[in-house]
């Protein structure tokens, strides 16, 4: 990166070719006039309306109609694929067909089942998920080589989410680095260790939004932010994918939950979801979409219904949107029995209706249930299905296996299996990466860093020494044993210090018989730290909470700790925000490390001590109450927005409106300071583009990282918009006095949104543009797209 100027053209350098948005002819519409509030700040007030034109530019509906084919290499490398699945269709008998259709899971240490290889020999069977490493994948794929009629290669799937066995933060964590290379380089090592264990497919990247931290697996995405999740999401595609994934370090990804899983209300866990056109459009789809664009082979569908239709039933989203509209050439799989459950939604009556509606809706591959391969056939002969419904699935499938690679390379390589995992580069970056996902809360009067010379340091906490919560949940093939805790970290790092250690309470930390003990280590060191937060199985999937305070009677030990009054830094372990209110107040020193993988203890001790600079920001808004959910930056204004000074507006009696800790939020060891922001033109015309620039001090006395952000705001337009919303970002590194200027540009793609007609379109009028170091402390100017 040249420090001195950096560039972030927003049109090309985070868009694949498929988020290319297409100019549709500018279009005015003299049927749609309207009226405008003057700016920002008058709204209600009529006097200061006046009539504009609308609309000017239709940006495509086009966001719908974009091209999104997989790159390039994984389909010219194999141009007659389509022929050769077109011959094994031919080949092929209708329970062959249902066969590929088909995927089972193994036991949870990797073996397959019993009943696979006859299954498997029987061409019953397409897929497993599970069954990993290169021996028992190359065992039952040689039955799938050798011993069937057609040859045709299994696929094997698992949930390699944050590292097959070198375990990277969850990714919620790896998320907070705001830093898209390191993330995509984690999910290209998980990609080699996995392949190498003769998994060919994995079952992330989890691209749900999520805006309600009670719900478990707000852990294993990005966070509540479309912008910052179709970033990630591209950088985990190609992490996992590479450019052509038939290569022996790369695995085909799966974009799920297909959709709007996250919004489960009231978080919880599978829970229905209402979800309006204009927020699946540009709230939900944006990174699923994001994942088309960069390729991704498959999609998962959800378990949860989607305004009153299952989304693995769902013909809406399954073929018109990801087919039809963003062209995906892939296949979807169900999730875990999904397909079943249909049943229990109430909109299939027996299990044939389940396999009708799911299969003729769009749902290629059976996760689990069996029902497809029982009620196909009859629900062909009754016409309830067609025998093209089935080849599409097969030959979607087959396209995927094709494109692997497996029929020239069905098998693992055994020695390279040895070789690749966990060795000992992967382990380096892991603690890179867990390094760099830190966020730093809070540090008054610069308590952080510690200096290494400390003679003695008290660790406090359930969490201070706990392998198995260190690597979060969904740990693919990673174990409790690599892990490395906090306090073999801190001993590592500063082998010279004395550190009292005092577990205090286990987590969910019901007794307080150990809190004595853990004041007395205080009383006795010069430095405590108090290491709280969740255990691992508190959040990912089916771990909905309803509080989100620090489980039990932690925040009692952090008070009793505290009380000796020592210098005290908190360090945060969990998978969600947290309602930490008291601590916010309280304690000097906050970092957040969520659940920081193998290198956790490592990772956690080079940033406490100041070997790296903490850089990490957050991708979710902390509340301070459970009551303030759904709680996230980009909200809309209201008629009433929050006014200290005036009761009717929108707020709380109990609680401030605002949050515990913004979107966007971290802190540094260093200070920074963004400066004159400056705008390229006044106006630009609806398809121009602008150029924002600011510039970024490093006012303290260290060399630091910032990322810089910017949100828009388009003031008044035909519908509400939220107050601002972020379309870009940049990380700069400086030296203590170093400044450099950053550079935005902006276009279309950032100003555009979908109006009453669903069409996406940049309007005339006033635009805010925002920028600076979280979605709170920001400077702002204005510029107008001019009417056509
Ligand atoms: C259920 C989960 O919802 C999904 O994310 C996962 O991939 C499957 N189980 C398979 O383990």
């Amino acid at each position: 990166m040249k420090p001195e100027n950096i560039i972030l053209n927003l049109s090309c350098a985070e868009r694949s070719h498929a988020d290319q948005i297409r100019l549709a002819t500018a279009r005015e519409s003299n049927r749609t006039r309207r009226y405008k509030h003057s700016s920002y700040g008058t709204e209600g007030k009529p006097g200061m309306k006046f009539t504009r034109l609308v609309c000017t530019l239709i940006l495509g509906g086009l966001t719908l109609l974009l091209l999104a084919s997989p790159p390039a290499a994984q389909l010219e490398r194999r141009p007659n694929a389509e022929q050769r699945i077109n011959q094994l269709l031919a080949r092929m008998t209708l329970a062959e067909k249902l066969g590929q259709l088909q995927q089972l899971d193994g036991h949870s240490d990797g073996r397959f089942k019993d009943e696979h290889p006859d299954l498997v020999r029987k061409g019953l069977l397409g897929s497993t998920l599970n069954v990993r490493g290169a021996r028992n994948t190359n065992t039952l794929q040689r039955i799938a080589m050798n011993e069937t009629r057609l040859k045709i290669p299994l696929i094997f799937g698992f949930d390699v989410i944050h590292g097959y066995r070198t375990v990277f933060p969850i990714p919620l964590g790896e998320t907070s680095t705001w830093d898209p290379a390191g993330v995509e380089r984690a999910a290209s090592i998980a990609a080699a260790e996995a392949r190498a264990a003769g998994v060919h497919w994995t079952f992330a990247p989890m691209v749900d939004i999520a805006r309600d931290p009670r719900w478990g697996r707000i852990a294993e995405g990005s966070g509540e932010d479309p912008y910052l999740g179709s970033v990630m999401a591209r950088a985990r595609v190609r992490g996992f994918q590479g450019t052509d994934y038939s290569a022996n370090n790369k695995v085909v990804a799966c974009a799920k939950h297909w959709v709007a899983y996250g919004a489960a209300e009231a978080g919880r866990d599978y829970n229905t979801t209402d979800v309006s056109e204009r927020n699946l459009l540009e709230v939900y789809f944006p990174p699923f979409k994001a994942a088309v664009g960069a390729g991704v082979g498959t999609f998962m569908s959800a378990f949860n219904d989607l305004n009153g239709v299952p989304a693995s039933a769902n013909p809406y989203t399954l073929t018109r949107v990801l087919r039809d509209e963003w062209k995906f050439d892939g296949f979807v799989v169900s999730d875990y029995t999904s397909v079943e459950e249909l049943m229990k939604h109430g909109t299939a009556a027996d299990g044939a209706e389940a396999a009708g509606q799911a299969l003729s809706a769009g749902v290629d591959m059976e996760m689990v249930s069996r029902l497809y391969g029982k009620h196909a056939a009859d629900l062909i002969k009754d016409g309830k299905l067609t025998q093209r419904n089935v080849d599409e699935a097969v030959r979607r499938i087959l396209r995927i296996k094709f494109r692997l690679g497996l029929f020239e390379s069905p098998y693992a390589d055994e020695d390279l299996e040895r070789r690749v995992i966990y060795n000992s580069s992967y382990i380096a970056a892991a603690r890179e990466l867990a390094a760099r996902s830190m966020v730093l809360l809070k540090n008054d009067k610069q308590l952080l860093p510690l200096d290494k010379n400390v003679k003695s340091i008290a660790l406090v906490g359930p969490l201070a020494d706990s392998q198995k919560d260190m690597i979060g949940s969904w740990t693919g093939d990673g174990r409790a044993e690599d892990a490395v805790t906090l306090l073999q970290g801190i001993k590592t790092k500063a082998p010279q210090t004395k550190i009292n250690y005092a577990r205090g309470c286990d987590i969910p930390c019901a007794e307080t018989a150990g809190f004595e003990e853990a004041v007395n280590a205080a009383k006795k060191s010069d430095a405590v730290i108090i290491a709280v937060g969740e255990s691992a199985e508190m959040s990912g999937e089916a771990a909905s909470r309803s509080s989100l305070d620090l489980p039990g009677r932690q925040l009692d030990l952090v008070k009793a700790v505290q009380a000796t009054g020592k210098p005290v830094a908190i360090v945060l372990m969990n998978g969600r925000p947290l309602t930490i209110n008291w601590i916010a107040e309280n304690s000097p020193a906050i970092l957040e490390t969520w659940f920081a993988g193998s290198q956790a203890g490592n990772a956690i001790a080079d940033v406490l001590f100041g070997d790296v600079n903490p850089s990490g920001k957050l991708p979710v808004t902390f509340p301070r109450a459970v009551g303030q959910i759904p709680i996230y930056y980009n909200y809309m204004n209201t008629g009433r927005p929050p006014d200290a000074a005036n009761k009717y507006t929108s707020k709380y009696l109990d609680v401030p409106w605002t949050p515990l800790f913004p979107f966007g939020f971290g802190l540094s060891y260093t200070q920074f300071k963004i400066t004159s922001l400056n705008l390229s033109a006044e106006r630009i015309p609806a398809n121009g583009q602008l150029t924002v620039t600011v510039d970024i001090d490093n006012v303290g006395r260290r060399a630091g990282e910032e990322v810089v952000q910017l949100y828009i705001r388009d003031v008044v337009a035909s519908m509400t918009r939220p107050v601002k919303e972020l379309k870009g970002f940049q990380r700069v590194t400086l030296s203590p006095g170093q400044r450099t200027q950053v550079r935005f540009q902006v276009g279309a793609k950032e100003l555009g949104f979908h109006n009453r007609q669903m069409k996406f379109v940049v309007e005339p009028g006033e635009f805010k543009v925002m920028v600076g170091p979280n979605s709170a402390e920001l400077i702002e100017k204005s510029f107008q797209v001019s009417v056509p």
